[in-house]
């Protein structure tokens, strides 16, 4: 809710420490290539809801579009004015910063339609995710992309069998919340039930993907993977690219990557 900033707490793990990884570099990457697939060349306008410090959408400003970034967090929010100060002023120019909850994106944004709506890591920390799917339908333009990444409810059970704690995975195949890796509880969603959202919101489901699969099992299987390799990082970026458009691969990701397209109004 806005005025109770949960996510204080979290900004400077979220935003420093988890996008400093190479999970966290395989997570940008992937996401924005798989995103550069279905946007219209730029400049047009994007909304990414939930946006925390802009690692997803200050790089579409880099890339020449319209950055409208909101946020419930002021937290999040000073974390995306710092990283956006060390941008250049050309790119600055692009983005906007808005505070508000995603659940009334339409009114914070004053009725404004964008030809891609992101929500990015947001869903899970939601008890119903209807509500918040609607907003971001109603943002699209029409012919505009709505993209959700959110939990897989599908693999459950993968981050507690890699940490050897067999009981809680054995009970995790059918659970729905678990406490995720910034400590808070997380829901997960299922790729079909979201398509049914967006569906039933005039936004027809184009394609899904997969995020990290290969680092993230690494992880938590104890390797440590050296984020200062620049060419070790690119080559594990390549993997898990291709590795997130292809079943087995994607549907074992712990992470899902949901992109539609909105109807003619
Ligand atoms: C895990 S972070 C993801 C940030 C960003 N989307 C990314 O992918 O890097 C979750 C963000 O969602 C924001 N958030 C959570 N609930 C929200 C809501 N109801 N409305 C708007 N923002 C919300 C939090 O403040 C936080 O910045």
């Amino acid at each position: 809710m806005v005025g109770d900033d949960t996510w204080a707490s979290l900004a400077d793990k979220f935003a420093d420490e988890a996008y400093a990884s190479v999970k966290g570099y395989v997570r940008t990457h992937v996401m924005h290539q798989q995103l550069l697939e279905h946007l219209p060349p730029p400049p047009a306008p994007v909304l990414d809801v939930g946006g925390g410090a802009g690692h997803q959408s200050f790089p579409l400003a880099q890339a020449g579009y319209d950055v409208t970034l909101l946020d419930s967090s002021p937290a999040m929010l000073d974390k995306a004015r710092q990283r956006l100060a060390r941008l250049p002023g050309e790119v600055q120019h692009r983005v906007r910063l808005v505070r508000g909850d995603g659940e009334q994106a339409e009114e914070a944004v004053q009725g404004q339609r964008f030809a891609a709506v992101l929500c990015h890591g947001v869903l899970g920390y939601l008890e119903d995710p209807e509500p918040l799917v609607s907003q971001l339908c109603r943002c699209a333009d029409a012919g505009g992309v709505v993209s959700i990444m959110t939990g897989n409810a599908k693999t459950g059970a993968v981050r507690p069998a890699l940490e050897r704690r067999w009981a809680d995975a054995l009970a995790s195949f059918d659970a729905r919340t678990e406490i995720g890796v910034l400590g808070v509880r997380g829901r997960a969603d299922t790729v079909e039930e979201l398509s049914e959202l967006m569906r039933g919101r005039g936004v027809q489901p184009l394609r899904w993907y997969g995020v990290w699969l290969f680092v993230d099992w690494l992880e938590f299987g104890g390797a440590e993977l050296d984020p200062s390799d620049a060419q070790q990082v690119a080559a594990t970026a390549a993997v898990e690219l291709e590795a997130s458009r292809r079943d087995p691969y994607r549907q074992l990701s712990r992470v899902f990557h949901l992109v539609g397209r909105k109807g003619p109004n």
